[in-house]
């Protein structure tokens, strides 16, 4: 079932919720600081949204070229990075980025994880780092471009 599987190099990223849910995101959509932006995988050619599966989720954030680590620089698409939006405390979406900035944080009980730390945590309940997607660009366009680089969500009980 494609809208199970997990995502695939050369996917696109399809807004999750909003009214553009579905639609395909371009890096124009992506500003530095802003939230992130909640995405599924999708197979362009055939436009299905790979949302069949929650471990999908991806949280969306762009950082200044300059503050871009040089562990993530080859998987971020010009600045834009891509992270598990599944809380790897009790599986709550994240929502949500720190005002500080540089940092995901989850709404249901304050994990925060640093996306410039490749997704560690930074505060807890939550023990396991956030895995990130590698990205690629192909023109105005996001693509996956790697599997996810750990573990998903909460770890088994
Ligand atoms: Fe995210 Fe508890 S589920 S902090």
């Amino acid at each position: 079932n494609p809208r199970r599987a997990r995502p695939q190099v050369g996917d696109g990223l399809a807004y999750m919720t909003g009214e553009k849910e579905g639609q395909q995101i371009t890096l124009a959509d992506l500003k530095v600081g802003g939230p992130p932006v909640l995405a599924y995988p999708m197979d362009v050619s055939t436009q299905t949204v790979r949302d069949g599966a929650r471990t999908n989720l991806l949280a969306l954030v762009k950082v200044a070229p300059e503050e871009l680590p040089e562990k993530l620089r080859a998987d971020a698409a010009d600045g834009v990075l891509a992270f598990s939006a599944i809380c790897t405390h009790y599986g709550c979406p994240i929502t949500e980025t720190h005002p500080t900035g540089g940092k995901l944080v989850c709404n249901c009980h304050g994990s925060t994880f640093d996306v410039l730390k490749n997704g560690e945590v930074v505060a807890g309940p939550a023990t396991r780092r956030l895995a990130h997607l590698p990205l690629k660009q192909a023109g105005s366009a996001l693509l996956v471009a790697g599997n996810f680089a750990g573990p998903l969500g909460p770890p088994q009980q």
